[in-house]
């Protein structure tokens, strides 16, 4: 039995390597990073580390394990603080925080939509909110990436409390969403629009709903911290009544040991050092544009820190790839199954930190590719 079982594995294994979409770990490469999600730099920021060492130092009781859920052990007064802090940050009435956006989705999707409910999602929407919503007894909808139309024929057709789902910047994609006109067709539907804004955090202020002072549209916003933010971790930003419905209903909030202080301090203390950092923003948007002046073909958004480079062919991706690899240029290559085949993409992630010349160096390499063909 266990052979079959083991059998059964390395023929799926096999499978993906002869696909060429086999996923291995690999070392963080030395390289010039076009790959992470670190988009301001503050993940290995010294001047932001030392801010936190100094404050470590003073309150060293922050580096307690977590010890247990929130509703047993594992709750602290520095959490309930840093809950307070955001909120009031993102000019909402209560957040959440869990140990990573992955738990948020899961927990928001599996516990909010019912039986009977509908949760129409955009396509692309990531897949710890199709996670979340696995969980759930609502039903599922697709609507066409972006596409308003589509979505108000969906819900014009569907019977009973609707949710929408989608990110307000796609991480594959690295295109907005049309966040008010969502919000105003949620309205006209009576639907609850919820955001997954782990990409836009950080990197458009406290990300697009705030920015756009939509809070009070939007039922429910997710931001993460894993990203831009350079920590970890993330929070549901929402009304009182949901944050308290969450915290007796959602599985993953309950299930699950607490957020340690730590990553409670180090989200406060990144949100403070941004907020007197402000040119690393400027510094992003400046590599964002000098990239964009390269006239390279994109998928994404003006002014995104996430450009997909559109590279149909597995094969084709793999040798893009290696030939900015070889010159110690690091992209990553999306391919099936996170997208559609023949859609495959090379994602060119900007940084605050990336130099002119680095950036220089792969859009001329990225043309001589795509000119050679
Ligand atoms: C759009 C989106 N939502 C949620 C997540 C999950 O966030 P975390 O990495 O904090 O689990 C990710 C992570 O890649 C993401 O891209």
């Amino acid at each position: 039995m266990r052979d079959d079982v083991q059998a059964h594995l390395s023929q799926a294994l096999s499978d993906r390597e002869e696909q060429g979409i086999l996923r291995k770990l690999r070392m963080r490469q030395p390289g010039a990073d076009f790959y992470s999600n670190d988009y301001l730099g503050l993940a290995s920021n010294n001047a932001c580390h030392e801010m936190l060492l100094a404050s470590l130092h003073d309150n060293p009781q922050w580096l307690r394990g977590g010890t247990g859920s929130r509703l047993v052990s594992g709750n602290s007064a520095l959490t309930l603080s840093v809950e307070d802090f955001i909120a009031a940050e993102h000019q909402t009435e209560r957040a959440l925080l869990f140990p990573s956006g992955y738990m948020a989705n899961l927990a928001l999707f599996s516990c909010l939509p019912k039986r009977n409910d509908t949760i129409l999602l955009d396509e692309f929407v990531h897949r710890s909110v199709l996670d979340g919503c696995r969980l759930s007894f609502a039903g599922k909808i697709r609507f066409q990436h972006n596409d308003l139309g589509h979505l108000e024929s969906r819900l014009a057709k569907t019977k009973g409390k609707c949710w929408i789902a989608v990110e307000s910047l796609y991480s594959m994609e690295g295109d907005f969403a049309p966040l008010h006109d969502l919000a105003v067709l949620a309205e006209r539907y009576g639907a609850s629009l919820i955001v997954d804004e782990a990409h836009a955090m950080g990197v458009f202020g406290h990300g697009l709903v705030c920015d756009g002072h939509l809070q009070e549209r939007v039922f429910a916003t997710v931001v993460t911290y894993g990203k831009a933010m350079g920590a970890h971790g993330a929070a549901i930003l929402s009304h009182g009544t949901v944050i308290d419905y969450l915290i007796n209903f959602a599985a993953p909030f309950i299930y699950t040991t607490g957020l340690p202080d730590l990553f409670a301090a180090t989200i406060r203390n990144n949100y403070i050092f941004l907020q007197n950092n402000p040119h690393l923003r400027e510094d992003l948007q400046n590599r964002i544009r000098y990239f964009s002046a390269a006239g390279l073909p994109t998928l994404s958004g003006a002014g995104s820190p996430i450009q997909a480079i559109p590279c149909p062919g597995i094969a084709r991706l793999a040798a893009a790839k290696e030939t900015l690899e070889a010159q110690g240029l690091y992209t990553f290559a999306v391919r099936p199954p996170t997208v559609k085949s023949g859609s495959e993409r090379l994602r060119v992630s900007l940084h605050a930190f990336n130099t002119h010349a680095e950036i220089q160096q792969l859009t001329d390499l990225l043309k001589e590719f795509y000119d050679a063909e």
